[in-house]
């Protein structure tokens, strides 16, 4: 049996015939941009996550500078964030021209590790980008008491977990401003780009209404320079389908984790820690193994997909080699990226193939224990 990483197709058989009637909606309207369809989504959107307002966008590395920009951040501006992340986090806080700068994570949730930005803070500092990595919320409390003592911003890279919640309150809606990405495998996830910025604050609403639509702020009144960031009608039409089946399949992914959770319990991988219950909802499935190489290459064999999330840490890419900060900088970061393996994760995942996936995983620590054993031996 073959376990797929990801499958669109079981997740598009569920919604496709809506699909296909909204996408005719779109064309018989005859307007594709930033129209009716948006307009409703962000209604939708709004009034399902609890947010003040929800400004739909091109994509989410378009929320995220977008949020920045309305927060006040430019040249010159330092932005703290982590380096375990996809690498749109800290090209957002580069196209304002401002500087990331990383710091470490906490090795139990993968996220960062409140205690680790203190040292980063310095008097150029202006805010912090909490990623809520492969679906589970960073620690926002914290976070929010750090930003609130050094006066600095808090902007959530939410666009890994969609729906996850602490204390009552969605993921994207508890920082100054929180950004989400549609891309076709998120949680929510669209079939082309889209992207979300949510926020309570009137401000950053209206600046980040101009700015996604070239700083207009009336027909033909165009008051700053700004981006064309807007989104197109067939992905809000989309997107106005598949989110009320969101919940759902979140709770299929926790439901997933907790079926890997105890289907891995007797094999040498790690599993990610204990979270709060609605503060994981599971957009990867990340466990972690010091024989990561043997691993993946056995589990590919056995026909289980895996991918690494992300193989190469954003302050050891080419891109911000020149940041500063190189190898061994920031020790607990560089340990996860060597040892994260992402498993097979989505809502329609069975426990036949979750049981495929644990039994390989058993497999390869018995024939890897075994070859141990033999190589003892032979020293002998
Ligand atoms: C953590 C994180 N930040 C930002 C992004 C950027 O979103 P998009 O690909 O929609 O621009 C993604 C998605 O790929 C992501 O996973």
């Amino acid at each position: 049996m073959s376990v797929p990483f990801v499958d669109m197709a079981r997740l598009h058989a569920e919604t496709r015939d809506e699909m296909l009637a909204a996408f005719a909606r779109v064309l018989d309207s005859g307007a594709f941009v930033q129209g009716h369809e948006v307009e409703a989504f962000e209604r939708e959107f709004a009034s399902r996550s609890g947010a003040g307002h929800a400004l739909a966008v091109s994509n989410g590395t378009a929320a995220l500078h977008l949020a920045l920009l309305a927060c006040g951040i430019g040249s010159g501006d330092e932005v703290i964030t982590v380096s375990n992340t996809f690498i749109a986090t800290a090209e957002a806080i580069s196209m304002t021209g401002a500087t990331p700068v990383f710091a470490d994570i906490d090795p139990e949730t993968m996220n960062i590790d409140p205690a680790q930005i203190l040292p980063c803070v310095t008097p150029r500092t202006k805010a912090v980008i909490a990623v809520h990595l492969y679906g589970r919320l960073a620690p926002m409390a914290e976070l929010r008491a750090i930003c609130d003592q050094y006066s600095l911003k808090l902007i959530e890279d939410a666009c890994q977990a969609h729906g996850a919640m602490l204390d009552g309150r969605h993921a994207g809606t508890i920082g100054d401003a929180g950004c989400l990405s549609f891309y076709p495998t998120k949680n929510l996830g669209t079939v082309g780009e889209g992207g979300m910025l949510l926020t309570d604050d009137p401000a950053i609403a209206t600046r980040v209404a101009s700015l996604r639509n070239h700083g207009q702020t009336g027909k033909h009144v165009h008051v700053e320079p700004g981006y064309n960031y807007r989104m197109p009608e067939l992905q809000a039409a989309a997107l106005r389908v598949l989110l009320p089946h969101l919940e759902q399949w979140n709770v299929a992914r926790i439901a997933a984790a907790d079926a890997y959770r105890q289907a891995l319990s007797d094999t040498s991988v790690a599993t990610p820690a204990a979270s709060a219950e609605g503060g994981h909802v599971f957009h990867l499935y990340v466990v972690r193994t010091r024989r990561r190489a043997g691993l993946q290459r056995f589990l590919q064999e056995r026909g289980v997909a895996t991918a690494i999330h992300y193989p190469t840490a954003v302050h050891l890419q080419p891109a911000y080699a020149a940041a500063g900060s190189g190898p061994g900088s920031l020790l607990q970061t560089e340990q996860a990226v060597r040892e994260i393996l992402s498993l097979p994760m989505h809502p329609h995942i069975t426990s036949a193939e979750i049981a495929e996936v644990a039994r390989a995983v058993r497999d390869f620590d018995q024939i890897s224990s075994t070859a141990a054993g033999a190589a003892a031996a032979g020293g002998q």
